[in-house]
């Protein structure tokens, strides 16, 4: 299974994150979405986020500023925007980074298993639901597995690579190999709720905002003390806040309804609320901190 076009549906927060990191490891890829203005809107993050790790790598002497524009160039010169989706017919591998929505991620894997030549991969990016019933939904579930990045995907170094009771191995191989060419660790999952990560930060966060709930610490000090005491860059507020409130209540919700007796598993009222409030966290300027783009206001 030798990868070199790699298709990516969803120009959103992760989308464009994987379409960068795949075209920075040298594959030729397809960035497709069909919301209006998602393509525009991933093209200008991709060139600022690739502006931005060139300017970093300069300050820090690993390139010279030519050397750093054509590696820009270099990774931009890799990406087609492609508005359809029969443009994905070239590709090896097709990852799907849409919303959390698995009916349309149902109907989007049966799409692709109809397109797209039976030796095409397909991946999903999802963080909570499960692989299989996609892999089903393809028709293809021996091809199907699932890559989970992380946010920010340019900065953050690991891959999930979840296989199915279904998934080929070599499929599974050929996704490890993928994230490696990515520059990421890969780890192995089976297709469980979270996968690894969620299944032990989503709990983290949720243990967090019932400590504020209860007011056993301010969220300053919950914060700084994972922050200084555990060594974690974020402390669990500020990276509800960072992955996105409704993110993680969409997830919590899911796994309450189909894993009641996990005590995990549970929604603060706290997070509820703030959604209700349209405080989705950093991506709405307000969640439980406030916000001015990736930066987070003092409190
Ligand atoms: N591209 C390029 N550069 C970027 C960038 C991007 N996408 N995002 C941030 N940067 C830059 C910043 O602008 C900053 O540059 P500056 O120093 O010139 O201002 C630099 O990278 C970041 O460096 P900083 O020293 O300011 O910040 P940190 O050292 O704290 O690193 C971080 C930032 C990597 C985000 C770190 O805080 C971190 O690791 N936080 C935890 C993130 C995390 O846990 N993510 C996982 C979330 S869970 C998930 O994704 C799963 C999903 O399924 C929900």
């Amino acid at each position: 299974m030798d990868i070199k076009t790699v298709g990516v549906v969803g120009c959103g927060l992760m989308g464009h994150g994987i379409v960068q990191v795949a075209a920075q490891g040298g594959f030729k890829v397809l960035a497709h979405d069909n919301y209006p203005g998602a393509l525009e809107q991933g093209k200008k993050r991709i060139e600022e986020s690739l502006t931005k790790l060139g300017e970093k790598a300069v300050e820090k002497g690993k390139l010279t500023p030519e050397k750093a524009a054509a590696m820009k160039e270099a990774a931009l010169s890799r990406i087609e925007f492609a508005p359809d989706r029969e443009g994905l017919v070239v590709c090896d591998l097709v990852i799907e980074a849409a919303i959390e929505n698995l009916d349309l991620k149902k109907d989007l894997f049966a799409d692709l298993g109809r397109l797209l030549p039976e030796n095409t991969l397909l991946a999903s990016n999802t963080s909570s639901f499960p692989i299989l019933e996609m892999a089903n939904a393809s028709g293809r579930p021996e091809k199907t597995l699932g890559l989970h990045f992380f946010n920010p995907v340019q900065l953050m170094r690991l891959v999930e690579v979840v296989g199915t009771d279904k998934t080929d191995p070599e499929a599974i191989a050929a996704g490890h190999s993928f994230a490696r060419s990515c520059g990421k660790t890969s780890i192995n999952c089976k297709d469980t709720p979270g996968f690894v990560v969620n299944r032990l930060l989503v709990p983290f966060m949720v243990q967090a905002l019932l400590m504020l709930e209860r007011g056993d610490a301010a969220m300053d000090d919950i914060d700084t003390a994972m922050n200084l005491g555990c060594g974690h860059p974020m402390g669990p507020i500020t990276l509800a806040d960072y992955v996105g409130l409704d993110t993680s209540l969409f997830i919590l919700e899911g796994w309450c309804e189909s894993y009641p007796d996990e005590p995990a598993f549970r929604v603060p009222d706290i997070l509820r609320q703030k959604v209700r409030e349209g405080k989705l966290g950093r991506k709405t300027g307000e969640g439980f901190f406030r916000w001015e783009g990736d930066r987070k206001l003092e409190s």
